[in-house]
């Protein structure tokens, strides 16, 4: 898979999801979906074979964290939904990710792409040291989780796209950074505090954006996510 624009449909419902993709009935193109744990908690396994019937491709993001027989039982069950990426808590450590692999590695060995969530972008350093006791710098943590992904068979991390560069320098060009925190260079920033623009992310190396409010509270959605692939796929 090449570089792409993931739309995060944080909606709570089908109904308001469908209504915005059904905007984008016309465009050449049809979005990646991002469905977070909002629209999948609402409505369950049936909005992710909705979504993908209507010919889009899925990132599930579920971020799960239990212990590695949970995490690889429950990664058994979302194998079958036909995702095309799924994720984990790095912090979950070695053998959950190990196991999560295993879970999600269907019979005739094809599977989702796995991705590893670092350090919650919502997680400063200062409440890092204060609540985990983790007493190292956050930028050092995060790059020593994406090794340990890296390491456990996971095809990248989720992560600041201020940090995408650093992390592929770490672990490979290969590695998959997948970026939130996008924002166009004239729009608001909501309640994301190191933000980066679809260009500049395109330029540090991210493999996939993930953006929401941009393009889903946009008066014009289908022109926001055209914007958005025009600065950084072409
Ligand atoms: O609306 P906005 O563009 O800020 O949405 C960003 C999306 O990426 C949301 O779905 C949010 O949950 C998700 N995300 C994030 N930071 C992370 C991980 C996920 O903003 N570290």
């Amino acid at each position: 898979m090449g570089k792409d624009v993931i739309v995060a449909c944080d909606f709570d419902s089908a109904e308001a999801t469908f209504a915005f993709l059904d905007k984008f009935a016309d465009c050449s193109r049809k979005p990646f979906v991002k469905i977070g744990m909002e629209l999948y908690y609402a409505e369950g396994p049936s909005i992710v074979k909705e979504i993908k019937a209507r010919g889009h491709k899925i990132f599930l993001d579920l971020k799960l964290h239990d212990i590695p027989n949970t995490v690889k039982k429950a990664m058994a069950v979302l194998s079958g939904l036909d995702v095309d990426i799924t994720n984990v808590h790095a912090a979950g450590t070695t053998p959950m990710m190990k196991g999560a692999l295993e879970g999600l590695t269907r019979p005739d060995g094809t599977r989702p792409l796995l991705i590893a969530v670092t350090q919650l972008t919502s997680t400063d350093e200062e409440t890092m040291q204060r609540d985990l006791l983790i007493q190292h710098p956050i930028d050092e943590v995060v790059m020593h989780y994406a090794e340990t992904a890296k390491n456990a068979g996971l095809d990248g991390v989720v992560c600041s796209p201020m940090e995408a560069g650093k992390v592929h320098e770490r672990c490979g060009e290969k590695f998959l950074t997948i970026t939130p925190g996008v924002r166009f260079a004239d729009s608001e920033m909501g309640d994301q505090k190191r933000v980066m623009t679809p260009a500049a992310a395109k330029e540090i190396g991210s493999d996939y954006i993930v953006v929401g409010r941009p393009i889903t509270s946009a008066e014009d959605p289908v022109a926001a996510y055209e914007r958005c692939v025009a600065e950084f796929c072409d």
